[in-house]
């Protein structure tokens, strides 16, 4: 159980989980120092810390800088504030006192510290929470600002509003983890020694973004896969954000993340409260392995709406069409899904208003007429017939210019007065802050579900803000940024209340909207545009940083590959996408006989281990690197069985590929592979490996289902 002791007399608070400890201390002038972040230590062990030499007083600077948990700004501190407001008469500085604490329990056996603080002067009371859940090191933090004065009293300015600042140790050295990206190349792991200053990760898209996501990991510079510590923080937000990794001269280093970006602000009017998006951080030890098992995890048992539930193999149209469907070529293409052995038929872009290419229709959220006659109906129910549910793309934020929706609203668009209306791939962004534009947004999609057997949506968001504007706002157009995003979860909220067998796929040209917010109300995310396996290899390994395989849709397509033009052989495909929620996107009518026999195989074989790659807990064995091979192992959690998946790019000098090492295995046990019925000893499966037999060819796989052996 987790638990939060404090210390009324030393003005100290110990958070801890199963294996680690986060202490907190209030200092004589009220300032929340962040003490501990590290293993686990009583609370006895805890006090003794503040017996600790403080740190040498140097002039020009506050000892205090780098050290703050609830980091406001004001005095002589110059350090990224994590909380930075502008008072109505210009008031910059903070001074906060600790009102009151208290702790709430709650009925999942979660445990919760609210630290409330309030301005010595302005009528402004901050609340910072740290809410610790069974079973994890996970501590989710968050911040509420509330404006306490009345109408006469100005709205105060809230310039950043960071859910949690997290104060690391002294280390030896530094090293930020965390990934970047790209169109068709998302989360490509990096790590890099953190260097002095303000190292800003950030997204001014609106959206979470292609080329950062909002998580970080530091470590000493010596922690590898299997060792060594890691600490880490994540945010739940899928809108803009900045996450700020300080390393100051004195050698402290903090990471504060929060919505919004530079410099967006905030009108908090009088009466009115500002609750930020869930910041949630953990200190590890074992590796970076290690750490990713631990927010799988937490992703599994306090993200996901539906978390045991095993994600079904998916068709989608999208690779094999483009925007040519129709009812007949939509049918034939489902039955040859299905006799693979799909469960989930998605048909993508396409369908709806004068969407016949990427320049018209979007807005208009009804069945194209020469396309579907007879609405979806017959699809779906042919869908149905043969076994597997219905699922449907749309992108329900956005607008063609060329569209009934905007020629009727013009203004629903995110615009400035007297500026273009930058369009990207055609299309402009609906207001999604504005009251109108969401009841509509919702009524759209509700009627949609309703009205047809959809069981499943892809939601795209295909371009981020640009000229975000919104001139009948008020005062305070900026709120457009946060309320889109608000707004966002509040419709899928209301949509999967209403329709409580839908499930919802996060799509944003790929990848650009992942994250732990919309994870908490989604089923599963896309990872990439790029299908091409040799590259998602980089891709997946970087999203395996943080986010779990139960969510990282994963679909095997045509080869050569209609993106990279690169010849990738079926199994290297499959084998690949395996190691995610496995789906199919190419185009089945070009696919032979023996291709489509060998596809129904593996179909069935990604089955008989789902439940482990899905449930499971994840082994990077080796990563993707110079191209020889990479693996990866997943382990049921009563290690009884486990699924080696190894892949291998191309064989270097004739060199053969090594035996793989596996983890967490019970040295004593035996283990039997499923497919040959080799029974190999536990131990020398952790010790020597498990001995491959791929052929020497470029893109050789293999899949490995191991089951423990009755004694
Ligand atoms: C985005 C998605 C694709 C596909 C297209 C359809 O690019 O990422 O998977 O749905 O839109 O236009």
């Amino acid at each position: 159980m987790p638990s939060i002791a404090h210390d009324p007399e030393h003005r100290l608070w110990v958070l801890s989980g199963p294996g680690s400890s986060y202490v907190l201390h209030l200092d004589d002038n009220h300032r929340l120092r962040g003490l501990h972040w590290g293993p686990r230590l009583t609370l006895e062990q805890a006090v003794s810390l503040l017996n600790y030499p403080a740190p040498g007083r140097r002039s020009c600077e506050d000892p205090a800088d780098g050290t703050l948990d609830f980091d406001t700004a004001g005095a002589m501190r110059y350090a990224h504030a994590g909380v930075q407001v502008r008072f109505p008469d210009g008031v910059r500085d903070l001074e906060t006192l600790l009102v009151e604490h208290e702790r709430l329990d709650h009925a999942d056996g979660s445990t919760e510290l609210v630290l409330r603080f309030a301005d010595r002067h302005y009528p402004l009371a901050l609340d910072t929470h740290y809410r610790l859940r069974p079973g994890t090191d996970v501590i989710e933090r968050h911040l509420v600002l509330r404006h306490t004065g009345t109408a006469t009293d100005g709205p105060v300015t809230v310039v950043r509003a960071d859910s949690a600042t997290w104060v690391l140790p002294r280390l030896g050295d530094y090293r930020l983890g965390q990934v970047r990206g790209q169109w068709s190349a998302e989360t490509q792991l990096n790590r890099t020694p953190l260097p002095y200053g303000e190292l800003v990760l950030t997204s001014r898209r609106g959206t979470t973004s292609h080329q950062a996501n909002p998580w970080a990991m530091v470590d000493d510079g010596t922690t590898d896969e299997e060792h060594g510590a890691v600490w880490s923080c994540a945010l739940a937000w899928s809108g803009s954000w900045r996450l700020t990794a300080q390393r100051l001269p004195t050698e402290r280093v903090t990471l504060s993340a929060g919505f919004g970006h530079d410099p967006i602000t905030w009108e908090l009017a009088p009466g009115e409260e500002l609750t930020t998006p869930l910041c949630a951080g953990a200190y590890t030890e074992g590796g970076f392995g290690a750490a990713s098992r631990l927010w799988h995890r937490h992703v599994l048992d306090h993200v996901l709406p539906h978390p045991d539930e095993l994600r079904p193999v998916l068709y989608n149209s999208w690779e094999a069409t483009g925007f040519d469907i129709g009812i007949t070529g939509q049918i034939e293409l489902a039955e040859k899904a299905a006799a693979l052995g799909v469960e989930l038929f998605v048909m993508d872009d396409g369908w709806f208003g004068a969407r016949t290419h990427d320049a018209a229709g979007l807005g208009d959220w009804t069945p194209n007429p020469d396309r579907f006659p007879d609405g979806l109906t017959p699809l779906i129910d042919r869908v149905h017939e043969l076994g597997m549910q219905f699922g449907l793309w749309v992108e329900p934020e956005m607008v063609n210019p060329d569209s009934d929706l905007y020629r009727a609203h013009p203004d629903w668009v995110l615009h400035h007065p007297n500026r273009r209306r930058t369009e990207h791939r055609n299309q402009l962004v609906l207001n999604l802050a504005r009251p109108d534009v969401i009841a509509w947004l919702h009524a759209q999609l509700d009627e949609l579900v309703t009205k047809n057997a959809i069981d499943f949506l892809k939601w795209d968001m295909n371009r981020p803000f640009t000229e975000a504007g919104w001139p009948d706002a008020g005062t305070d157009p900026d709120r457009l940024w946060i309320d889109h995003v608000h707004n966002l979860y509040a419709v899928l909220d209301r949509l999967r209340a209403d329709h409580p067998r839908l499930r919802i796929e996060s799509c944003s040209s790929g990848g650009a909207r992942l994250d732990l917010g919309i994870l908490a109300r989604t089923d599963q995310a896309w990872t990439s545009d790029n299908t091409d396996a040799v590259d998602r290899l980089a891709i997946q390994h970087g999203f395996s940083q943080l986010y779990p395989a139960r969510v990282m849709g994963a679909w095997v397509t045509d080869s050569p590959n209609p993106y990279t033009g690169r010849s990738v052989p079926l199994d290297f495909r499959f084998h690949t996408a395996m190691t995610g929620v496995l789906g199919i996107g190419g185009d089945l009518n070009q696919w032979s006989k023996a291709e489509l026999t060998r596809a129904a195989d593996l179909v069935a074989a990604y089955k008989r281990v789902r439940h482990l790659v899905q449930l499971g807990e994840q082994h990077r064995l080796r990563p993707p690197g110079d191209g020889e091979l990479t693996a990866v192992q997943f382990l049921a959690p009563d290690a009884l069985e486990c699924a080696v998946i190894a892949l291998r790019c191309s064989r270097h000098f004739g060199q053969h590929d090594p035996a793989l090492p596996l983890r967490a295995l019970d040295p004593a046990a035996r283990y039997r592979d499923t497919a040959t019925g080799t029974v190999h000893h536990g131990a020398i499966l952790l010790s020597h490996g498990l001995p491959l037999d791929l052929p020497p060819d470029d893109h050789a796989s293999a899949l490995v289902h191991l089951i423990r052996e009755e004694n």
